[in-house]
């Protein structure tokens, strides 16, 4: 086939990774799917600043339309992070045709569904499975091998960064600065950190898994949380004491109506005592994992790096993927759109304990 020009917005913690791996695969890739790729362009804030030495200087470009507007870039790969200007850029480059993959959780999470309508409407794929459990292929598998399925719970560790925290407060006796500090250095953590620890990222998971998983809209702002930020040395040590590890959970459940209709929706992230010997509380480091109840298959897990650099980029270049195989059979995957949830807490989860 042709050539599949990507575009890259956003050169930073996660963005040079990408482009370092894409680069690093390209010759693999082609041979596996049949699909040649190209890295074309990199739109950052700074083109001056120095980058890697693995990424040709040339591709850099101050202007992010010369990325999303651009006719010599076929998919656009959006890193930058926020919501704004992340949310016009994926817009334009969608409405201009080109597929769309990001990372943006708090984007998808924000504005989601008028995405998902912009890519129906361009006939071109929004791929976004980095933006939930960083490593772990589990959207994919929620819209594809589970479409048929009736999933009634999603629960799980879900943020990088406050489990690395949270495991080494733990284990170590270290300070919160302190472990904060080094959660950054090793690129875990969001350029704004408050978003980790306050619950925040996880909460805009949540509304992602649940909202794929149960078919109803929940945005980010419909889920309660809580962090990591009030927890004590004293927390830690009666934990301890009796038998349980600490850990920040996302909940979500769908509780159908009586007479079959959509019902409920229970959404909360919290910090909870789980008992030491529970598959969540082995969970480690900047890992994450998953459990996913359906009606027929039972329970799944999914466990895997829930952040990092390069585990990301691992996600980033399956999308791509994807999408250039889409776009070169002129089809895309359309994002399905429920209707907003009927939220209501997740009452029966008390925070002291983890019910299982
Ligand atoms: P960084 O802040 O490290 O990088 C942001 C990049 O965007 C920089 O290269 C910056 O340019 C560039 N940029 C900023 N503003 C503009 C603009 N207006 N136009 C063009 N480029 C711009 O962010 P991260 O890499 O840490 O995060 C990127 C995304 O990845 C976020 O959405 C985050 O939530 C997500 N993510 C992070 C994971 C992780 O493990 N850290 C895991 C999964 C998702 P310059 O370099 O010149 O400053
Ligand atoms: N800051 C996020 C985390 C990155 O620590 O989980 C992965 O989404």
């Amino acid at each position: 086939g042709n050539v599949v020009r990507v575009g890259l917005l956003g050169c930073g913690t996660v963005g040079e990774a990408f482009a370092e791996l894409l680069v690093e695969r390209l010759a693999a890739v082609e041979d596996v799917t049949g699909i040649p790729l190209a890295l074309t362009r990199i739109a950052v804030r700074d083109p001056g600043k120095p980058r890697s030495a693995g990424i040709a200087a040339e591709l850099f470009t101050g202007d992010p339309y010369d990325v999303v507007k651009a006719e010599d870039i076929d998919i656009v790969v959006e890193l930058i992070g926020g919501v704004t200007p992340a949310r016009e850029l994926i817009l334009t480059a969608l409405e201009a045709g080109k597929p769309v993959v990001t990372a943006n959780k708090e984007l998808v999470a924000a504005a989601g569904p008028e995405l998902y309508a912009a890519a129906d409407r361009g006939g071109v794929d929004f791929f976004f499975e980095a933006a939930a459990v960083a490593a772990v292929p589990i959207l994919r598998p929620i819209r594809e091998s589970l479409a048929g399925e009736e999933i009634t719970r999603v629960a799980g560790i879900v943020n990088g960064t406050t489990n690395y925290i949270l495991t080494r407060m733990m284990g170590e006796n270290l300070a919160f600065d302190e472990v904060l500090a080094a959660a950054q250095e090793l690129g875990y953590a969001e350029p704004d950190p408050t978003a980790d620890v306050t619950g925040a990222d996880a909460a805009s998971k949540l509304a992602i898994l649940s909202s794929l998983a149960f078919n109803q809209s929940v945005a980010a702002d419909d889920v309660p949380r809580e962090g990591i930020v009030d927890l004590d040395r004293v927390d830690f040590e009666l934990a301890a004491q009796f038998g349980y590890v600490i850990k920040l959970l996302a909940v979500a459940d769908r509780f159908p109506a009586e007479d079959g209709g959509p019902g409920q929706v229970g959404v909360q992230v919290f910090p909870a005592l789980v008992e030491r010997d529970h598959p969540l509380a082995t969970v480690r480091g900047s890992f994450n994992a998953v459990f996913v109840n359906t009606d027929a298959a039972g329970e799944l897990m999914f466990y895997g790096r829930g952040a990092g650099p390069r585990p990301s980029a691992s996600s980033i270049l399956g999308d791509v993927i994807a999408a250039a195989d889409h776009l070169q059979r002129g089809t895309h995957r359309k994002v399905p759109v429920g209707a907003p949830a009927a939220i209501r807490p997740t009452e029966d989860l008390a925070y002291s304990f983890y019910i299982r």
